[in-house]
């Protein structure tokens, strides 16, 4: 049983888990995360999330094609990504702070291109995490509000695993090969990837698990007003 934390303990002890034990949460574990993540908010209550759970054989087979499709570099993205974020460099620099952190404890070099390669690939196998949870969207108009709900969804869903004693991440990456992802998952294309969370127990011995990543201070985000 995992222990009760307060709500800023356990908005703390929330982290981006990328190494898992390989044993699967129960059907009643699992509804307990889904019902939590139901609850969340959306504009005007449109609760647009559609969200696909894999698990054993299916996740092998999805975890195998997409492996497949990165060597053959099939990418296809529902939603753009700019690994320059639009050239902001305040964001750049929370980037490279986080970057950093991550390459230096996984021991990979700056300039060690094959050994971040590697790293990345480690998104299309879940992290060995024995669940994924893919989070698709109906498009509607630019989708950005829709995207807005789905986020809402994605940290009640990542707060519920904390909070049980499990753990999980958001992967953009796994939105880079949508197509694969609904090919093997059946998925009309009418539903779009927006990205996926890796989740199970966390392996709290692993190197990929000893880090944590820090925040500017929150006057750097908030400008309060009277
Ligand atoms: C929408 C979203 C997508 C993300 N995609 C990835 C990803 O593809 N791969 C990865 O390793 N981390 C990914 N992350 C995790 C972030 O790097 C992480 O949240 C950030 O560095 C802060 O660290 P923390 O979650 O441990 O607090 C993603 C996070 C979010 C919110």
């Amino acid at each position: 049983m995992a222990e009760i934390l307060d709500f800023s303990e356990l908005v703390r002890a929330r982290h981006s888990v990328r190494a898992f034990l390989p044993e699967p949460l129960s059907k009643e574990e699992l509804d307990g995360v889904l019902g939590d993540a139901q609850r969340s908010p959306s504009n005007s209550n449109t609760q647009p999330w559609h969200v696909h759970i894999v698990s054993g054989a299916k996740r092998d087979e999805l975890r195998a094609a997409l492996l497949d499709a990165a060597a053959r570099g099939e990418m296809s993205l529902d939603f753009s990504f700019d690994p320059k974020y639009g050239q902001n460099d305040v964001l750049l620099d929370h980037v490279s702070r986080y970057g950093q952190v991550y390459y230096e404890t996984m021991g990979v070099a700056r300039g060690d291109a094959e050994g971040r390669g590697k790293l990345m690939l480690r998104n299309l196998e879940f992290f060995d995490a024995p669940h994924v949870a893919f989070l698709f969207l109906p498009v509607v108009g630019d989708s950005v509000r829709v995207a807005a709900d789905i986020g809402m969804y994605a940290q009640t869903f990542l707060l519920s695993l904390t909070a049980r004693g499990f753990g999980g991440i958001p992967q953009t990456m796994l939105g880079h090969f949508a197509n694969t992802v609904r090919e093997v998952l059946g998925i009309s294309d009418e539903h779009k990837l927006l990205f996926g969370i890796s989740f199970g127990r966390p392996d709290k011995t692993a190197l990929a698990n000893s880090f944590r990543v820090d925040r500017v201070p929150v006057e750097d985000s908030v400008v309060l007003h009277s």
